[in-house]
């Protein structure tokens, strides 16, 4: 953890952290996900009461951050987070870290540049792939995904983290002027465990089999590929 988050101090970048226990307020609302929305099902998230939960992901930091600074900021937030999902390759625990640039004239190209550096300080110099895809608090979104080139395997792509441009509705909701700020956010899954074996240069023969999602997102239509037995 302290590797990965190094890597952004050493681009300016402020820490923070929030607590474990979060209003749903913090957690879905202000984050423009809306009532309806899947990840809000007893399914996914551990509720302690109506409006109590275990955050299911670091994106609430977000929010508790913007209420407290003032742009222009950049942030990352390492830290726990917790969804109901209990099987060879989910951990109702796992560890998140995210990102948060918020400034005048920040575009895309300034995430793909933060990403695609920090991508080179963690597994070398590969190629890095912008997939568009849909979070609720960012648009435009995207998945990023590596190269990865095991020795004497097959070459594939591996996604490692959601990012996008902060929704105008996120930073209206914080009372930040959307017109005049633009942001850039990003969260990964670090303890997925192929990327422990990434880094670790100790390959399984299949990722999918360690593979943990860093976003929600994706994760739905993935079947389990390991027949397990618990006793
Ligand atoms: N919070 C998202 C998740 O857990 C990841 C993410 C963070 C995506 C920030 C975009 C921007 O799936």
């Amino acid at each position: 953890m302290d590797f990965l988050k190094n890597i952004f101090i050493e681009m300016w970048f402020d820490v923070a952290a929030g607590p474990a226990l979060e209003t749903t307020f913090n957690n879905f609302d202000a984050l423009n996900i809306p009532e309806t929305h899947p990840s809000r099902d007893l399914q996914d998230t551990f509720y302690i009461d109506d409006n109590t939960v275990l955050r299911t992901h670091t994106s609430p930091v977000q929010i508790r951050y913007m209420q407290n600074k003032t742009a222009p900021f950049r942030m990352v937030c390492p830290g726990k987070v917790y969804r109901s999902d209990y099987d060879v390759s989910h951990t109702p625990m796992f560890h998140q870290m995210e990102g948060l640039m918020v400034g005048e004239n920040i575009s895309f190209a300034n995430l793909k540049a933060i990403l695609t550096e920090f991508v080179n300080k963690v597994f070398g110099e590969t190629n890095v792939r912008f997939r568009p895809h849909f979070f609720p608090f960012t648009e435009p979104s995207a998945e990023v995904d590596i190269w990865w080139e095991p020795k004497g395997k097959e070459g594939k792509w591996l996604e490692i983290l959601g990012c996008g441009m902060v929704d105008p509705n996120v930073l209206n909701n914080l009372s930040i002027d959307s017109e005049k700020y633009i942001g850039y956010a990003f969260g990964m899954g670090i303890d997925k465990p192929d990327v422990r074996f990434v880094i670790h240069h100790d390959i399984p023969d299949s990722l999918e089999e360690y593979f943990q999602e860093a976003g929600r997102a994706g994760r739905d239509e993935k079947k389990n590929p390991v027949n397990y037995k618990v006793y």
